[in-house]
C-alpha cells in the first residue's frame, strides 16, 4: 500500500494522542486514507521528558531540520502551543513544502492572515479542525456541510477548561483553584491557563468561527469578553435558585445592523441543551436560514478527542481533500472584503442578572429601581432575603433580573447603582440567555 510520511511537531498532550492513533490504529487510518500514514518523525523541545506514546526507535528528535530537510515528509501535525516559536515553526514547515494540520487557535487567531497567505502562495494547505471545540467537527460542518445557509446565529461553550471548572464548583462544591489544577492535570488547560479562564481562548475560537460562518473579519482582541475568573460561587447559587446555570457562552448573532459578538458568563435556563453541557464538553448551537437549528456536542478538550480531529485532518490532507477546501475557504482571505460589519457593543440587546450588596435600610430598593428606571431598564424579578440575624450584618445581597435592555443602558444603570453609598463591594452584571 502507498505510504504518506507524516511528522508530528510537538509531542505534548495532543501530539502524544495523535502518535497513539497513528501507531496503534494504522489499519483504521489506512482504510480511510487509502494509504498508510507513516509516522516518520516526532519533534520535541526536550528529549529527556517522559512521553505517553511508545515511539519506534529513531522517530523522536529535537531537531526540526530532520523534518524540514526530508522531502518525503509531506504533512506535518503542528502541535506546539502559543505564538512563538509556533509561528516561526509553521512558516518553516510551509516553506519546506509541508501541508499543515494544527490545533493552535491562538496562533491562527493572531497570525492567521499571514500564515494562510503564505500557504496559499506556496500552494500548501492548513487544516485546523482541532483548533475549535476539540473533537467536535464544527469547522467542517460550518465551512462545508452548512454552506448552503446564511448562518443567523451561533452560540457555544467553546472552552472545555472553563466549563470543567464551573461544573466542578457547581456540582461538587469544589474551590476554584482546585478545579483549575484538576483541569491542568487532565490536560484540558493551555500551558498558561489564564487564556482559558479570562475568556481569551473562547474569543479566539469565536473569531475563527465568525470568519467562517459570517465572513466577519473580527480580531479576537476586539471581541468583548469576560471570563469565569471573576465568578463568585454565590452567583452560581442564585442562578440555580432562579432556575438557571452559568455557562461561559461565546455568541454571534446576525441582526439588521450587523454582527454582534461577545464572550461572557451567561445564565442559561436549566434543562435546555446548552445549560446541561458538563465538564470538558463543548457545545455549539447554530441556526441557519435553510436548515434551522443544529446542535453539536462533544468533548472540546483532552488528549484523544483532540487527536481524533487532528488525525481526521491528516487523512483529509493525505487524500487531497484539504487542499480543495483550503483553496475555496474565505478564512483570513486578504482578497475578499468582509461580508458583515460588527455592531457597536453598546447597542447590543440582552437580559441581565445584577447582584449587589446593599444596606438593608428604608429607601434602598427604591434607589436601585429608580436608577434602573432612569436608564430604561425594566425589572423582571427581584430577590432579597432577610439578613442573617446571627451574622450581625446590615447589608444583604440583592439580585435583580431585568427584561431586555441595551448593553449600554444596563451598564450605565449598573455604574450608577455602584456609586450609591448604600451599595457595597462590586456589582456583578451577567448576561441572561434569551
Ligand atoms: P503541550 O502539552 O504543552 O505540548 C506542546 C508540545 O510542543 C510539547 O511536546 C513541547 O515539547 C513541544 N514544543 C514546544 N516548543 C517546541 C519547539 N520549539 N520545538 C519542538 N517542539 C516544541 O500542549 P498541548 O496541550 O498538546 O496543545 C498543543 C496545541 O493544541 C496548543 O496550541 C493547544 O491550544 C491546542 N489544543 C489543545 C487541546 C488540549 O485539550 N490539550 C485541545 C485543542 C487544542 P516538550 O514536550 O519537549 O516540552
Ligand atoms: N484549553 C482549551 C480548552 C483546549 O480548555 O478548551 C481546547 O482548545
Amino acid at each position: 500500500m502507498q505510504r504518506t510520511k507524516v511528522a508530528i511537531v510537538g509531542m505534548g498532550t495532543v501530539g502524544s494522542g495523535v502518535a497513539r492513533l497513528l501507531l496503534d490504529h494504522g489499519d483504521r487510518t489506512a482504510r480511510h486514507a487509502g494509504r498508510v500514514l507513516w509516522l516518520e518523525k516526532a519533534v520535541v523541545r526536550d528529549l529527556r521528558k517522559p512521553r505517553t506514546a511508545d515511539l519506534p526507535a529513531g522517530v523522536l528528535t529535537d531537531d526540526l531540520q530532520q523534518v524540514l530537510r526530508d522531502p518525503e515528509i509531506k504533512v506535518a501535525a503542528h502541535l506546539v502551543g502559543g505564538l512563538e516559536p509556533a509561528r516561526t515553526i509553521m512558516l518553516e514547515l510551509l516553506h519546506a513544502g509541508k501541508d499543515i494540520v494544527t490545533a493552535n487557535k491562538a496562533l491562527l487567531a493572531q497570525h492567521g492572515a499571514e500564515l494562510f497567505d503564505v500557504a496559499r502562495k506556496l500552494g500548501r494547505s492548513i487544516a485546523f479542525e482541532a483548533s475549535v471545540a476539540g473533537g467536535v467537527p464544527i469547522i467542517t460542518n460550518i465551512s462545508q456541510c452548512l454552506s448552503a445557509n446564511q448562518i443567523l446565529s451561533l452560540e457555544g461553550i467553546l472552552n472545555g477548561t472553563s466549563n470543567f471548572i464551573v461544573t466542578q464548583m457547581e456540582n461538587q462544591g469544589m474551590a476554584y483553584d482546585q478545579a483549575v489544577r484538576l483541569a491542568q492535570e487532565n490536560g484540558y488547560a493551555e500551558a498558561d491557563p489564564t487564556m482559558d479562564v479570562d475568556g481569551s481562548d473562547a474569543a479566539q475560537k469565536l473569531a475563527i468561527l465568525a470568519h467562517l460562518a459570517f465572513g466577519a473579519r473580527a480580531h479576537w482582541e476586539d471581541i468583548p469578553r469576560i471570563g469565569i475568573d471573576q465568578l463568585d460561587p454565590l452567583d452560581l447559587q442564585f442562578a440555580r435558585h432562579l432556575g438557571y446555570r452559568i455557562k461561559l457562552l461565546a455568541s454571534a448573532h446576525l441582526g439588521n445592523t450587523g454582527l454582534e459578538l461577545h464572550v461572557a458568563p451567561t445564565l442559561v435556563r436549566a434543562g435546555t441543551p446548552l445549560a446541561e453541557v458538563q465538564d470538558a464538553f463543548n457545545a455549539i448551537r447554530v441556526i441557519g436560514d435553510a436548515v434551522g437549528p443544529v446542535f453539536f456536542h462533544g468533548l472540546g478538550a483532552g488528549q484523544m478527542p483532540t487527536a481524533s480531529a487532528v488525525v481526521a485532518d491528516l487523512i483529509d490532507t493525505a487524500v487531497g481533500r484539504c487542499k480543495l477546501t483550503f483553496q475555496t475557504l474565505e478564512l483570513f482571505s486578504l482578497v475578499n472584503p468582509p461580508r458583515v460589519h460588527l455592531r457597536d457593543a453598546d447597542d447590543m440587546p440582552g437580559r441581565y442578572y445584577l447582584r449587589m450588596h446593599v444596606d438593608d435600610t428604608p429607601g434602598v430598593l427604591a434607589k436601585v429601581t429608580g436608577a434602573l428606571g432612569r436608564h430604561a431598564v425594566s425589572i423582571a424579578s427581584v430577590i432579597q432575603h432577610e439578613p442573617d440575624q446571627h451574622a450581625g450584618k446590615r447589608s444583604v445581597p440583592l439580585v435583580v433580573m431585568t427584561h431586555e435592555a441595551s448593553e449600554g443602558a444596563a451598564s450605565a444603570a449598573a455604574e450608577e447603582i455602584q456609586t450609591f453609598a448604600q451599595t457595597h463591594g462590586k456589582l456583578i452584571r451577567l448576561r441572561v440567555k434569551a
